[in-house]
């Protein structure tokens, strides 16, 4: 292949512009002319693409977000629009895409394939549900941002007696509340691929604790679980300690990308590369035992991910 693009597609994850960067620097040192597609499929339905070059990514691998911007395209996911983007690809002579996002990214790089145009996609995104990969690009910065932040809302919470309910990020996903909960030290973690039971993991389990003198509780949930506000509530009420619901929100997905994540990044977006020019497409860059490795598309999309339940039993048994 002589000619690629690259996008950046669905909710965006710190380290997609270390990725980008190495999928067009990867692509130069191979002689071949990399195009950037603005904002996910939307720019690839609309023709949106900018040449790249080694000095286009200067200075991008230590930003969050993406030059690239990023996009839910639904129009795409439609005939017309898979069409367009084909033809788009066509018109430009593009003979191979990397496609960085989630698994909803994937499903529309999977349908590109399956009209002729070689697609590799990378897994970004900080939720970490990429069934074929142990860790995605972002998701190291987000847990740490989440730490972070909830360390100093430890620290309050302790000066103030309170117990603080914390929801992170992940719709269906609870790794980033599991893995930060462990982190932090959370009383309890609720995610939605394990079942609670309020009274028993949040309520009893506080009043115990707070008999061997503990004063201060940090309870962390998916927002997949949701419902924080109402769960102080029900705190304050049956335990007596005062309480408070944050919401992190979008604070989480931004900033500069950890190291780890920038290695990552720049580690597929070479190997991606690599695929594309020996003209292998159709397959998803993960991450395997410190190793990086491909899986073809349609076997990555119908892997299923769990929650290590040894982790979540860790996450009970150490923060009492
Ligand atoms: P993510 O890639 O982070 O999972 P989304 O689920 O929003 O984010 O997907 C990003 C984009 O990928 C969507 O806006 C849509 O254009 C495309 N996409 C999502 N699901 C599908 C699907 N089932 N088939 C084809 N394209 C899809
Ligand atoms: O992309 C992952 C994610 O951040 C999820 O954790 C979250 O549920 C969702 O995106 C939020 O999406 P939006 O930015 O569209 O509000």
């Amino acid at each position: 292949m002589n000619k690629i693009a690259v996008l950046t597609s669905g909710g965006d994850s710190p380290g997609m512009n270390a990725a980008v960067r190495a999928v067009v620097r990867a692509g130069y040192d191979r002689g071949m002319e990399v195009y950037g597609v603005i904002r996910g499929y939307n720019g690839l339905m609309n023709g949106d693409l900018v040449p790249l070059e080694p000095r286009s990514v200067s200075d991008i691998i230590h930003r969050g977000g993406t030059i690239l911007y990023s996009a839910r395209s639904p129009k795409f996911k439609t005939e017309e629009g898979l069409q367009l983007a084909v033809d788009t690809c066509r018109k430009a002579e593009i003979e191979g895409l990397v496609v960085i996002g989630g698994d909803g990214s994937f499903r529309g790089a999977r349908d590109l394939s399956l009209q002729g145009i070689p697609c590799v996609g990378l897994p970004g995104t900080i939720d970490n549900d990429i069934a074929c990969c142990e860790y995605t690009i972002g998701y190291d910065t987000c847990l740490n941002t989440i730490v972070d932040m909830v360390d100093r809302v430890r620290d309050t919470s302790e000066s103030h007696d309170r117990c603080t309910v914390v929801e992170v990020m992940g719709r269906s996903a609870g790794y980033l509340a599991l893995y930060a909960g462990i982190a932090v030290g959370a009383t309890s973690v609720l995610i939605p691929e394990i079942p609670h039971d309020f009274q028993r993991d949040v309520i009893d389990r506080m009043k115990k604790i707070l008999q061997t003198g503990k004063s201060h509780f940090i309870i962390m949930v998916a927002e997949g679980v949701g419902g924080v506000e109402e769960m102080a509530r029900q705190i304050e009420r049956e335990t007596g300690v005062e309480s408070r619901a944050v919401i992190l929100g979008h604070v989480q997905r931004g900033g500069s990308p950890t190291a780890r994540d920038r290695v990552l990044a720049s580690q597929m977006g070479s190997y991606a590369v690599r695929l594309l020019s020996d003209g292998i497409g159709n397959r998803v860059v993960a991450v395997q035992q410190e190793q990086i490795v491909d899986y073809d598309i349609f076997e990555a999309l119908q892997m299923k991910k769990s929650v290590n339940p040894a982790d979540y039993r860790i996450a009970y048994e150490i923060s009492i």
